[in-house]
Parts: C-alpha cells; sequence; structure tokens
C-alpha cells in the first residue's frame, strides 16, 4: 500500500526571526514512516522541521507551516491508501506576519492569532479521501473522551492517543504508550515501549484493517 505520513512540528511565523512552534521532535512519525517501509509499503513523508535523517526510501516533502503542510498533503493524499496524521500541526498562527523584526519598544506585546486549517479534519470532506484515515491525539486529560470525540469528527478509522502529559512519553522522547480507537468501538493499549516499537504494531494494525 502507499502510506502518506505527516511528522513534526509547524513553525507559524511571527516575523522574519520568530516563530510559534511546538515540541514535537518528529521522532514518532519518522518511526511509523521507517515501520511501513519495512513492511514492504511505499511512503510518502511530509514532514515539518525536524533534526532527523530522512528514512530511506521515502519520497519526502519538507513544510514549515500548517498552511504548507495543509497544501501538500491536499495535493498527495488522493495518491495514497492510508494517511496517517502523527505531526503536531499548530493550530494558530499569527493574524499578519510582521515584514521586519518586532522591535521591543513596549513592556507588552499582544499578538493576534487566528485558526490554522484543520488538515486530517478535510481529509474526507475537502480533499475526498477514501483510503484508512489514522489521526492522533496528544491529550493531556480525559483521553478517552477527547479521542472519541476526535475519531468521529474526523472521520478516522483509527485513531491513536497519547497522554502529553506524562513524562517520559509523548513529545521529544524516545518511548511511548498509545490507545489505539477503532472506528468499531474496538479499543487496544501498546503499552510502554520504544516510538520504534510501538511504530511496527500500528502498521501491523493497519495492515489487519485493510484485510477487513
Ligand atoms: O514528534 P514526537 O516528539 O515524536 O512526538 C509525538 C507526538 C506527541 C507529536 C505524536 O505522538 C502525536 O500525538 N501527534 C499528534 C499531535 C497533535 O497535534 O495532536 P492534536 O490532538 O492536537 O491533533 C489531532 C489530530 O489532528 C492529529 O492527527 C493532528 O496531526 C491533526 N491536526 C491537528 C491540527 C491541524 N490544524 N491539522 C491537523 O491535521
Amino acid at each position: 500500500m502507499r502510506f502518506l505520513i505527516t511528522a513534526g512540528p509547524t513553525r507559524e511565523p511571527i516575523d522574519p526571526v520568530r516563530y510559534l512552534t511546538n515540541r514535537s521532535s518528529g521522532k514518532m512519525g519518522y518511526a511509523v514512516a521507517s515501520a511501513a517501509l519495512a513492511a514492504g509499503h511505499e511512503v510518502c513523508l511530509i514532514s515539518g522541521p525536524v533534526s532527523l535523517a530522512a528514512p530511506e526510501g521515502a519520497e519526502v516533502h519538507f513544510v514549515e507551516s500548517a498552511r504548507e503542510m495543509y497544501n501538500t498533503v491536499q495535493e498527495k493524499i488522493n495518491a495514497a491508501d492510508v494517511a496517517v496524521f502523527s505531526a503536531a500541526v499548530a493550530d494558530y498562527r499569527v493574524a499578519e506576519e510582521a515584514d521586519q523584526k518586532i522591535k521591543k519598544s513596549d513592556d507588552l506585546l499582544t499578538l493576534t492569532l487566528v485558526k490554522n486549517p484543520d488538515i486530517l479534519g478535510n481529509t474526507r470532506s475537502e480533499f475526498g479521501f477514501e483510503g484508512i484515515l489514522v489521526g492522533f491525539a496528544a491529550e493531556t486529560n480525559d483521553l478517552e473522551k477527547h479521542a472519541a470525540s476526535k475519531l468521529t469528527r474526523k472521520e478516522c478509522d483509527l485513531l491513536v492517543a497519547n497522554d502529553v502529559s506524562r513524562k517520559g512519553i509523548g513529545f521529544e522522547c524516545d518511548e511511548n504508550e498509545v490507545i489505539l480507537f477503532y472506528k468499531s468501538g474496538e479499543s487496544k493499549m501498546l503499552s510502554l515501549s520504544s516510538k520504534t516499537d510501538i511504530a511496527i504494531e500500528l502498521v501491523s494494525e493497519i495492515d489487519q484493517l485493510a484485510t477487513r
């Protein structure tokens, strides 16, 4: 199958030298890309800025902002059988990017933020994607409730939820623990393990979904 995978953070420019971003390292998404390649799949990886080596054999597209990621996903998604959205896309960007470096004149600086497009949320309705859709959910509380809501709202087949308030898993680290929530109502925990192993199990679960 052909996988499209988003990974890493996005950067939302404030002025020529500053941006808004988050703590995603890209490790989880790159591990999914490597696991998919190792399982014999083709991979199109759409990556925010990370300091990881691109998985050998993947078609890689580097992007910076959420809007760039949106456009690249829109361009590539209909060649995919499976889409896995592990990127930590910034939900907001500054309303107006300054052309020049903002000077520190006042004690208080207010930035007005506007909502970024929801890439995963538009994948069925706007991009017309009919393949297997896998979303992630990064939660700090009420994991199950938020994950179930995202699974339905974003029309996913499978949602991978991680508790990013826990030390040692989630953002930046080498390990993760996730709960898989299926459209069918089933769920399954992939307990604390390296992101490499979690990704191998996730790809195997996706392979099984494809045969159902
Ligand atoms: O990169 P690492 O350091 O290895 O960390 C891994 C991770 C914690 C980033 C990863 O496991 C993870 O949870 N990724 C999703 C992070 C996230 O932004 O979750 P969310 O609950 O805010 O978003 C829900 C889903 O919508 C995600 O699939 C996200 O990719 C997608 N989304 C969100 C906003 C947006 N504008 N467009 C999107 O497509």
